[in-house]
């Protein structure tokens, strides 16, 4: 593979009432463009990632409303799969870029979720569970029931949740992009407001809008961060239909296969943005990925493992915790901010981890400086 990252754009995250989805839609390609120093007609492509436009905001069709914001009108194409959206429109440009059918492309994940109501926003993102065996569940609920099994399971603690959130708060403070600007200690992401139990408030991801962009060339560049590999995993829609509920299998397999195709393993990466829905995803996260042995992440994350001087950084940009969780852009915005730590000499080799779902769908992309 010699794909590189030649320009990246990420938004602020947050309910931001004054934007329409096509005008976050427009910052990402001006922002991208920007970065990349590149003429809109450089872009071959594009890859929009969105989960729900068609819901949330009663749009959809949205490669069409991508494309037509060039006056060459690229062709476009729409990729959704739950909150895997972002890295799976990544994975298709990827592909196509591979194919030799184009040299650089844009890829842009989008959501607008503050338009409708709190009610409506959790029924929308539950319809990318299983209706028929799982209707009338939220996220929260279905989270509340792979971290339930891992506590009685492997002994993990209300304390252990905690520290994930406490540590992706901390991580976002130099993040100018996140959501949220607001330590909080263990006691009180413990004592927040019960939402699907064991979960909390704060062991939520919150609900956003936003907008990320990359522009992904084979031509040559200046710039040093170049995609390595990518792995991606399936497994069944519904919880109840799982051999194992104390582990995400498709994190497992889109791992193996990324690790594969770069050519590396957990040892050589320095740190990870992985897909921290829940407090409890992100301790999946980092035992399904291969970076602690299952069952012990909790406790490695308690003892400062996962931050800075640790074995490896999990969620350096504050991850879908502290950042927010635009749902389709989250994918897209994961690999912009990683390269951007690389472009900026922050880390050498990094790895994306980017869930649909209740875990029917993982991406992994392993990115690092060339
Ligand atoms: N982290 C930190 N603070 C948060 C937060 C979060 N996740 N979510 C909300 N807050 C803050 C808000 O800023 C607000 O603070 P303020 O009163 O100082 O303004 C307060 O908590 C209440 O926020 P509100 O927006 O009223 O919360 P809500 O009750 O409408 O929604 C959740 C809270 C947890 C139910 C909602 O964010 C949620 O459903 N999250 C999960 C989203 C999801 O499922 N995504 C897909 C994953 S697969």
């Amino acid at each position: 593979m010699n794909i590189k990252v030649i320009g990246s754009y990420i938004n602020k995250f947050g309910e931001l009432w004054d934007k329409s989805l096509t005008d976050l839609m427009q910052e990402g390609i001006d922002g991208v463009l920007v970065d990349a120093g590149l003429e809109p007609k450089a872009i071959e492509a594009i890859f929009v990632a969105n989960k729900a436009g068609g819901s949330f905001n009663q749009q959809r069709h949205l490669g069409a409303l991508a494309s037509e914001q060039f006056t060459h009108f690229p062709p476009a194409t729409r990729v959704e799969g739950a909150c895997a959206s972002g890295s799976l429109a990544v994975v298709a440009a990827q592909q196509a870029l591979l194919s030799g059918l184009y040299e650089t492309v844009l890829v842009l994940g989008v959501e607008k979720m503050t338009d409708v109501s709190g009610a409506e926003t959790s029924a929308i993102l539950a319809t990318a569970a299983s209706r028929q065996k799982e209707y009338g569940s939220t996220f929260p609920a279905l989270y509340g029931v792979l971290a339930s099994y891992h506590m009685h399971r492997y002994g993990t603690t209300r304390e252990q949740l905690s520290s994930v959130v406490v540590k992706n708060h901390l991580h976002a403070l130099t993040n100018p992009k996140a959501q949220f600007h607001k330590k909080f200690t263990l006691e009180e992401v413990s004592n927040s407001v019960p939402v699907a139990m064991p979960l909390r408030l704060l062991d939520c991801s919150p609900i956003s809008d936003g907008v990320a962009a990359l522009i992904l060339s084979t031509k040559k560049s200046t710039r040093q961060t170049q995609l390595l590999g990518f792995g991606q995993g399936q497994d069944t829609l519904a919880l109840a239909d799982r051999q194992d509920l104390g582990q995400l299998a498709a994190t497992h397999k889109a791992a193996k296969q990324a690790f594969n195709v770069a050519n590396l393993s957990q040892k050589d990466i320095q740190a990870i943005e992985v897909h921290d829905c829940f407090s409890i995803a992100e301790i999946l996260a980092a035992e399904d990925l291969g970076f602690f042995p299952k069952g012990q992440a909790a406790a490695a994350i308690a003892n400062n493992q996962a931050t800075y001087g640790g074995k490896v950084v999990i969620n350096p940009s504050g991850g879908l915790k502290a950042c927010g969780h635009p749902v389709g852009a989250t994918g897209v915005k994961q690999i912009a901010f990683l390269a951007n730590q690389i472009e900026t000499g922050k880390f050498e080799t990094v790895l994306a981890h980017n869930v649909g779902g209740s875990g029917a769908t993982a991406v992994v992309n392993i990115l690092g400086k060339k």
